[in-house]
């Protein structure tokens, strides 16, 4: 007889695992966690960690996991339903027996898991079928291969009627269990037949945190709508408590201690493609604060993606505001803002190369970062009169947080951005001086915000102003390097020559000798790039690898991007019509890229 979930969730509640754990081993307080020598393998120096808010223990050493109830069957020996009922005497609680209605309930989810994994393999089948062959074209113009089909279990629904009932009733599966399943509808006119739900579309199916199927994603084959469609609520499925590839994510995140959170099936299975196991999204709706608390016990900082134009900026806004009343130190997020217009899946295609998406999970935003540039709209300067305004907006972000370090800690780093805004070091005012070009994040949509190429300019050019002793290193590659925007090329030159004279230089002496050949206003996008705000590698203290290594980065991305453009312009001209150079060329293009490539850790 099934205990339950609700019992084990309020057992889980009461007892404390600290106190529990504390009986079999000495545990010493660390911060958030405690730290003992671990009951499951011998060591003598201490690799067993218990997070009480989170839940579980961890062992560094052996691997040993889990919660309160698999420490005391792992530890005593002894069955689940035992393990229970040990805990549950001591913290007083009875052992229910199941009443009628929880039996009823509980044996109509375990035949709807039954019903579910038996439409899931069916849906498989039918992709290999003829009916199914416009689908499986489908995916494969979608460049999934065999194996991230079979990893996904993507199947297909046929369109005709019955098929599905038909198929399923030979499992001895009848219809009232298909449409407790959310798999067949009936019309509200009963003298009507029942019908599939889904019908001729692509199958996602959606497991719970422990693999088993429990509804399905169902996407149009091409432009019918609604483009996508899922399982109702049923027994199984609540979609607000459930992430899809939130089973195969776990373990990968564990190891990491990192999650990406995207937003759809196609997201989700592209970042696996790209390297990211630890991927998961929601279901067509915004996170929920279950779906927050469920990403928090496997990470402290899950990274939200989003798409880099307005849409998405308003979206991450809203996610941190809904996160804002739980954020405290262990449970934060991150943003990862992807190219104007693109999601994980479309960036990562568009380039053929996971680099990009790599670098803009790497480079995710803290939520400190999200709101100021959001609400500070990029800008480095913020006109007196608006100061009021937008100190307002940025404290009633920060009082929404309930911890109270974590609220400090957010009121102080806007204050000091709203201060740096105001006293600038440079001599010019207030204003911003005549010919700066306002950056904007927020801007209206593509093409407002600097490009990619740009931030990416800009960001060699202050590593260079920052560590000038970075440029005997890199003199050859950066003096050979041409930038299109006529203010930052010419700031480029002015930095070649200064830094390629005999003197040496400091930082802020090189700030000066630019200003004083005319380049204050350049200077001024170029620092105040938003996304060169509050970066550790132009800190004074950056260590030098970390230096070398951002640079190496930018400029390997902006020679990727040179090349890709002009490997697309070549390729586009038909390989007839190029000349012998032009296909030399093309050959060392694309060499030059796999070697970009090979270079990525
Ligand atoms: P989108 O409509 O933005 O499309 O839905 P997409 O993910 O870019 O789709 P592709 O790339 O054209 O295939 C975003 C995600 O929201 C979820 C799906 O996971 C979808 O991938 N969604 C949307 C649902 O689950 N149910 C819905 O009814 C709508
Ligand atoms: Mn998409």
């Amino acid at each position: 007889m099934a205990i339950p979930d609700s019992f084990l969730e309020e057992l889980c509640g009461r007892v404390g695992l600290a106190d529990v754990i504390g009986r079999h081993v000495k545990l010493i307080r660390r911060g958030r966690e405690y730290t003992g020598l671990c009951p499951f393998h011998e060591e003598k120096t201490p690799s067993f960690t218990v997070n009480e808010e989170k839940g579980f223990f961890h062992c560094f050493g052996c691997g040993a996991h889990g919660g309160v109830i698999d420490f005391v069957m792992q530890v005593e020996n002894l069955p689940f339903r035992e393990a229970v009922a040990r805990l549950a005497s001591a913290a007083g609680m009875r052992m229910a027996e199941e009443t009628p209605e929880e039996r009823v309930r509980a044996d109509a989810r375990e035949s709807a898991y039954g019903v579910v994994e038996k439409a899931a393999a069916y849906f498989e089948k039918c992709l290999r079928m003829p009916e199914g062959a416009a689908a499986l074209a489908y995916l494969g113009g979608r460049k999934l291969d065999d194996g991230t089909i079979a990893r996904f279990r993507l199947g297909f629904a046929p369109g005709q009627r019955g098929a599905l009932a038909g198929a399923l009733a030979r499992k001895g599966v009848n219809e009232d269990q298909l449409a407790a399943a959310g798999l067949l509808i009936r019309p509200d006119d009963e003298s009507r037949p029942p019908y599939e739900r889904f019908r001729g579309r692509i199958i996602f199916p959606i497991a719970d945190a422990r693999g088993r199927v429990i509804a399905f994603g169902g996407r149009a084959l091409g432009e019918m709508e609604p483009k996508y469609l899922n399982s109702p609520e049923t027994v199984l499925f609540q979609k607000g408590r459930v992430l899809y590839g939130l089973a195969p994510a776990a373990d990968e995140t564990r190891s990491q201690g990192e999650i990406i959170v995207a937003e759809g099936y196609m997201d989700v299975i592209a970042l696996h493609r790209a390297g990211f196991g630890n991927a998961v999204a929601p279901l067509g709706t915004a996170l929920t604060e279950d779906q927050l608390r469920l990403l928090w016990r496997l990470a402290p900082d899950p990274i939200l993606c989003f798409d880099g134009d307005r849409a998405g900026l308003r979206a991450a806004v809203r996610a941190a505001e809904r996160a804002l009343p739980f954020l405290r130190a262990g449970y934060g997020l991150r943003f990862a803002m992807l190219e104007a217009g693109e999601d994980p899946d479309s960036q990562s295609r568009r380039y053929n190369d996971p680099m990009f998406l790599r670098h803009a999970i790497t480079h995710a935003d803290s939520v400190a970062n999200l709101l100021w540039r959001v609400e500070s709209q990029g800008r480095t300067r913020i006109p007196e009169k608006e100061r009021a305004d937008l100190e307002g907006r940025l404290k009633r972000h920060a009082l929404a947080v309930a911890d109270e370090t974590m609220r400090r800690h957010l009121l102080n780093t806007f204050r000091e951005r709203l201060w740096n805004a105001r006293a600038t070091t440079r001599a010019t005012g207030n204003e911003r001086p005549p010919g700066a070009q306002p950056v904007t994040v927020a801007g209206p949509g593509r093409g407002a915000a600097p490009s990619r190429d740009v931030h990416l300019q800009r960001k060699l050019v202050a590593l260079l102003i920052r560590h000038p002793q970075l440029f005997a290193d890199v003199e050859d590659e950066f003096g050979r390097l041409g930038f299109e925007d006529d203010a930052l090329e010419s700031l480029r030159e002015a930095l070649v020559e200064i830094l390629g004279g005999p003197e040496a230089r400091e930082p802020d002496a090189v700030v000066d000798a630019l200003e004083a050949c005319g380049h204050g206003a350049v200077l001024d996008s170029v620092f105040g790039d938003p996304l060169l705000q509050g970066v550790g590698y132009l800190a004074p203290e950056a260590e030098p690898q970390a230096i070398r290594r951002t640079w190496d980065e930018a400029l390997g991305m902006l020679r990727h991007r040179e090349n890709a453009a002009e490997i697309a312009a070549l390729g586009a001209a038909g390989p007839e019509t190029l000349t012998e150079s032009e296909v030399e060329r093309l050959k060392a293009l694309v060499e030059s890229r796999n070697a970009l490539h090979d270079m990525e850790p």
